[in-house]
C-alpha cells in the first residue's frame, strides 16, 4: 500500500509548517506530504525546514481556503483526488473590543476559521466517503472550548468549527472516516506577532474609554504574559498531531489544559478565563 498522502492547509509559517516538516522527515518515512500555502513566495522557510525530504516526501501546492475554486484546483490537481489525511490548520486571529472592530475583519475570519475549513472538508469528504476511509483533523483552539475576553469573534470561529466537526464526525463514522479536533492553547508562531502588530495599528474607533481601558491595560499585558509563560512551541503541537494520526480511532483530542493552568498565573486577570474551573469571578467582580 503506497504511504498515506496527507494535506495541509497554510504551511508558510507556525503550527502547518511544523507539522509538514515533522511528517516530511518522519524516519520510517509513512507519509507522503502535500504542504499547501495561498502564496508559493512563502514558501522558503519550509523548503530549508524539511531540507532533502523536499520532492521526496513534500511537494508544494497553492490553496487560498477562502477560494472554492483555489481549493477545488487544489484537490483535482492530485493523482485521483487521493488524500488519506487532510489537516486543516489555515487560521487567522483578530482582538479587541467588538464595537471598535469592523464587520469586514470579522468576517475574514469567519471566511478562514469556519467556512475555509468547511470548504476543504466538503472537497475532500466525499471521495473518501466513497474510499469509506480517511481522517480529517483540525486544528481548532482552547478557545474553541471556552471563550476569553477580547477574543469573541475569533473565540466564535473555533466554537462554530467545533459544532460543525461534532455534528458530522458521527456521520462520518458509519463511513470508516475519524475526525479529530486539536485545541492548543497558546502558541509562539507568526500569529501572536501578528496580532501584537495588528493591535497597534488600530484605534478601535467608537469603543467606551473603560472598555478601551480594559482592552490596553488588563488583557494586553495579560496576553503577552500568558504567551511569554505558557507558550508552546508549533513543534509541541505537531507532536500532539503525530498522536492524533497514530491513534486515528480517537475521534477528539482535547489540549485545554495549557489554558485552564494559564489562570493560575499571577498577574492574570480571573475574568479572561471566566468559565475556568479555576475561576468563579466575574468581569463586574474583578
Ligand atoms: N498561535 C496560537 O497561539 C494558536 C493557538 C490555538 C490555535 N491556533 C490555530 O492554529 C492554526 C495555525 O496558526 P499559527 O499559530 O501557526 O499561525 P500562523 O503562523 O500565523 O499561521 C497561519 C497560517 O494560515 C495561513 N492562512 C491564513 N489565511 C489563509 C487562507 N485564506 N488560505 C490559506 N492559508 C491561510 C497563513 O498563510 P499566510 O502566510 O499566507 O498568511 C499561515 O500559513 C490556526 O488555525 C490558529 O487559529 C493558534
Amino acid at each position: 500500500m503506497a504511504n498515506p498522502l496527507v494535506l495541509i492547509t497554510g504551511c508558510s509559517s507556525g503550527i502547518g509548517l511544523a507539522i509538514a516538516v515533522m511528517l516530511a522527515r518522519d524516519e520510517m518515512r509513512r507519509y507522503y506530504v502535500i504542504g499547501t500555502m495561498r502564496d508559493l513566495k512563502r514558501k522558503d522557510k519550509l523548503v530549508e525546514a524539511v531540507g532533502d525530504a523536499y520532492g521526496k516526501t513534500l511537494s508544494l501546492l497553492t490553496l487560498d481556503v477562502c477560494s472554492d475554486e483555489s481549493v477545488k484546483q487544489c484537490v483535482d490537481s492530485i493523482k485521483d483526488r487521493h488524500i488519506d489525511i487532510l489537516i486543516n490548520n489555515a487560521g487567522v486571529g483578530l482582538v479587541g473590543p467588538v464595537e471598535g472592530l469592523g464587520m469586514d475583519d470579522m468576517m475574514k475570519v469567519f471566511q478562514t476559521n469556519f467556512f475555509g475549513a468547511v470548504c476543504m472538508i466538503k472537497e475532500v469528504m466525499p471521495d473518501m466517503k466513497r474510499r469509506r476511509s480517511g481522517h480529517i483533523i483540525v486544528i481548532s483552539s482552547a478557545m474553541g472550548l471556552q471563550g476569553v475576553a477580547f477574543n469573541d469573534v475569533y473565540s466564535a470561529s473555533k466554537f462554530a468549527i467545533e459544532g460543525f466537526c461534532e455534528s458530522l464526525a458521527v456521520q462520518l463514522l458509519k463511513f470508516n472516516i475519524t475526525m479529530s479536533m486539536i485545541e492548543p492553547g497558546p502558541v509562539h508562531t507568526e500569529f501572536e506577532m501578528k496580532m501584537f502588530a495588528d493591535v497597534s495599528k488600530k484605534e478601535y474607533v467608537g469603543t467606551d474609554p473603560e472598555t478601551l481601558h480594559h482592552f490596553r491595560t488588563c488583557y494586553l499585558p495579560s496576553a503577552a504574559n500568558i504567551f511569554q509563560g505558557l507558550g508552546q512551541t508549533p513543534e509541541d503541537i505537531a507532536k500532539v498531531r503525530n498522536h492524533v494520526t497514530d491513534l486515528a480511532r480517537c475521534p477528539t483530542f482535547f489540549n485545554i489544559v495549557v489554558v485552564f493552568v494559564a489562570c493560575r498565573l499571577p498577574n492574570v486577570p480571573k475574568w479572561l478565563f471566566p468559565n475556568s474551573p479555576f475561576n468563579n469571578k466575574t468581569l463586574n467582580k474583578s
